[in-house]
């Protein structure tokens, strides 16, 4: 290790403490208990099946990525998670922020019949996701569940596992992705990359739909042609 690296990894306690002394000073972040703490992640819609063989549609927000896996949390009683347990195939679809309106369509609205209690005050229980909120199913190629034809980013996945929360109130549900589908817009001409800055997610951010700002810089691990 570079004398450089080991100064920046371990900074003296005079440094540390003169630190911690002039936080305190400021005291100027607040303790706060906010209801919900959803800090800013993209929404993705899951398609599944239902056991009639027809599609369900949810918007969650509670989604990333390892690798090939993505990582879902799920209210336990709602009908995606009812629907993974029983037909483990789901594409998970990622609208773009000019989408959000249609999204919204889709917050008070549930496939689960009857309501269950735990579902907010005004929830209604709707067989139509498609319908209601405009969207176009389009066929899938290797899951029963159908695509969201809007959405620039497709993936058809199926669950490799999921596992109740610790509190019982949500599954979390690992998804392998088999194949993904893009807009060709936001494919670099000739290659297998998203142009970032032609792709944009729509950010669920406490509550409220934000798009991404313009490009501050790239990490070094970044591949992508320029
Ligand atoms: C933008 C947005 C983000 C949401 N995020 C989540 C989430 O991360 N997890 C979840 O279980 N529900 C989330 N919901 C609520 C579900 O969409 C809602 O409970 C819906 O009724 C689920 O439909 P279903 O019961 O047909 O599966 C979100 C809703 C909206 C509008």
């Amino acid at each position: 290790m570079s004398s450089t690296a080991s100064t920046a990894r371990t900074p003296s306690t005079r440094t540390t403490s003169a630190a911690k002394a002039e936080a305190n000073a400021k005291a100027d972040h607040l303790a706060i208990e906010p209801t919900i703490l959803y800090f800013g992640t993209p929404v993705v819609l899951l398609s599944t099946e239902n056991a009639d063989g027809s599609a369900n549609l949810a918007p969650i927000s509670s989604a990333w990525a390892l690798g090939h896996t993505i990582v879902m949390g799920l209210g336990a009683e709602g009908q995606t998670a009812h629907n993974l347990t029983r037909r483990p195939q789901i594409v998970i679809n990622v609208p773009g922020p000019h989408l959000w309106r249609h999204v919204e369509s889709l917050a008070m609205v549930t496939g689960r019949f009857p309501v269950p209690e735990s579902k907010p005050a005004g929830m209604r229980y709707e067989p139509d996701k498609f319908g209601v909120s405009g969207f176009t199913a389009q066929e899938s190629e290797v899951v029963g569940p159908p695509r969201v034809a809007e959405c620039g980013l497709q993936f058809e996945a199926t669950v490799a596992r999921s596992l109740p929360d610790t509190t019982g109130d949500f599954l979390i549900v690992e998804a392998r992705v088999l194949k993904v589908h893009a807009d060709p817009a936001i494919v670099i001409p000739g290659t297998d990359y998203v142009e970032p800055a032609a792709w944009s997610p729509l950010i669920y951010n406490f509550r409220h739909y934000f798009g991404l700002g313009a490009e501050l810089g790239h990490t070094c691990r970044s591949q992508t042609p320029r």
